[in-house]
């Protein structure tokens, strides 16, 4: 079978696809960050569907054991055989981890579009939390990781997407979100969408921070519904 060339794996949100010229930038590493349930794995499960209707497989590293079948068929709608060209890997523990971030190179095969890394920070927190003494030599195994991820997608033509979750950070006059290891992450991606609650809770305000153009930052309103999360205009 000839497969066309992969572009840009679309978001499914109109605004950032087109200023991303048709979404998540291939042989980059982007990242998605946000508070709890502000359709981070959903907006990756949507990817991994638009990869797989371009006829490429994608490797859903499924760090927090939230991907889900029934989100996946929702999102697929009609393109039901599309859950074949998804391959789900569920590491157990920063280690595993670390072990299938250096195997990626084994996984992913030319028919390969997309590698998720859905939450890349959370195995890593559990792993500070339960020894924090290891706080320098785990992020630096985490910069390890996102330096091992940029190579393989410059290298192997691919398109990586992380996900990571927030912490807040206090200063005098306000309290803002960061992502978890946040000079780690924003150093290696190229590409940053942020995900902020609104007072509705199925609305998300998505901010594209950064792109590989450094164009001025973009920000526009989502709404999560059963087929996903899509652009949403406040009128
Ligand atoms: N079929 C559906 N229709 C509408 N909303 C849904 C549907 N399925 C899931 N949701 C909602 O989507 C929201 C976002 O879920 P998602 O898992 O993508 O968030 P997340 O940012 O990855 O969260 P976490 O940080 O916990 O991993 C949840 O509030 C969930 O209730
Ligand atoms: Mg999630």
């Amino acid at each position: 079978m000839c497969i066309a060339m992969l572009y840009n794996i679309p978001t499914g949100c109109k605004k950032i696809d087109e200023t991303l010229e048709g979404g998540i930038p291939n042989r980059k590493v982007s990242l998605i960050y946000g508070e709890a349930e502000t359709g981070k794995t959903t907006l990756a499960i949507q990817c991994a569907v638009n990869c797989a209707r371009q006829g490429y497989k994608t490797l859903f590293v499924d760090c927090d054991g939230t991907f889900s079948g029934l989100r996946l068929s929702q999102i697929a709608s009609r393109d039901l055989d599309i859950s074949e060209l998804i391959i789900l890997m569920k590491p157990n523990n920063f280690a595993e981890q670390a072990i299938v971030i250096d195997r990626l190179t084994d996984y992913v095969t030319k028919h390969f579009g997309l590698v998720v890394i859905d939450t890349l920070t959370s195995l890593y927190g559990a792993e500070i939390a339960e020894h924090p003494e290891k706080t320098f030599e785990l992020n630096r195994e985490l910069n390890r990781q996102m330096a091992c991820l940029a190579q393989i997608a410059r290298i192997q033509r691919i398109t990586v997407l992380t996900t990571s979750q927030v912490r807040s950070v206090f200063n005098e006059v306000l309290v803002s979100t960061e992502p978890v290891a946040s000079r780690v992450l924003k150093f290696w991606a190229d590409t940053i969408i942020a995900m902020k609650p609104t007072e509705n809770t199925n609305i998300i305000k998505g901010t594209l921070e950064k792109s590989p153009k450094r164009l001025q930052p973009l920000t526009c309103h989502l709404r999560i519904e059963e087929t996903g999360i899509h652009e949403y205009l406040i009128h």
